[in-house]
């Protein structure tokens, strides 16, 4: 597996579509609170930059949820790590790195809507829809790409590259 040669996306392409989003979120939400909860790890350099961009009241909070191994979704979602603020009537939005099947985010939403927050909205990053294995509602997205794994900027592949300002293709076999 090798890093591609040119970024996929620049810091500054990234840079620029985070404020388009952060701008987007405010507008709909007026200056309501938002529980902006992170999915650890992949998504905390996202969520980062976008809090920081946002104009409204912002409780951070944490969850993980883990489901791959190597570049292969094992289809089994386990949650490792629970917010620790109460959802009940709070807006939520679930800021995660990528979209792949869909299958994080269902079960991640299945457990959160558990709780009866007033509205549970998802900002991906990345959207992969060629690999939806089941539905997903409609989300804040930053860029749809093809079928490519994608590293950088949070994103990893075994833990490696999650440091990268940019985000880059992995080329080659995975695994
Ligand atoms: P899903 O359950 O198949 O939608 O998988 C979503 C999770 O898989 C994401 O939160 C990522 O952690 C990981 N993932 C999927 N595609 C990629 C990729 O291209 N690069 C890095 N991680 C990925
Ligand atoms: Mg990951």
């Amino acid at each position: 597996m090798r890093l591609s040669k040119e970024p996929l996306f620049t810091a500054k392409v990234i840079q620029r579509r985070v404020k388009e989003l952060a701008d987007e979120i405010t507008r709909d939400y007026g200056q309501q609170e938002l529980v902006v909860l992170v999915t650890l790890k992949g998504a905390i350099m996202f969520a980062a930059d976008l809090c920081r961009a946002l104009s409204l009241p912002v409780h951070l909070d944490f969850v993980r949820a883990k489901s791959y191994r190597g570049t292969l979704t094992t289809g089994t979602v386990e949650i490792k790590v629970h917010p620790e603020v109460s959802l009940a009537g709070k807006h939520v939005l679930v800021v995660e790195d990528i979209l792949d099947t869909g299958n994080t985010v269902a079960a991640l939403f299945d457990r959160l809507s558990a709780d009866n927050p007033a509205s549970l909205t998802l900002c991906t990053l990345f959207d992969k829809p060629s690999r939806r294995e089941i539905p997903v509602p409609k989300s804040y997205v930053g860029f749809t790409i093809d079928d490519h794994f994608v590293v950088g900027y949070g994103l990893d592949y075994e833990e490696r590259y999650r440091e990268l300002p940019a985000v880059y293709t992995l080329d080659g076999n995975p695994e």
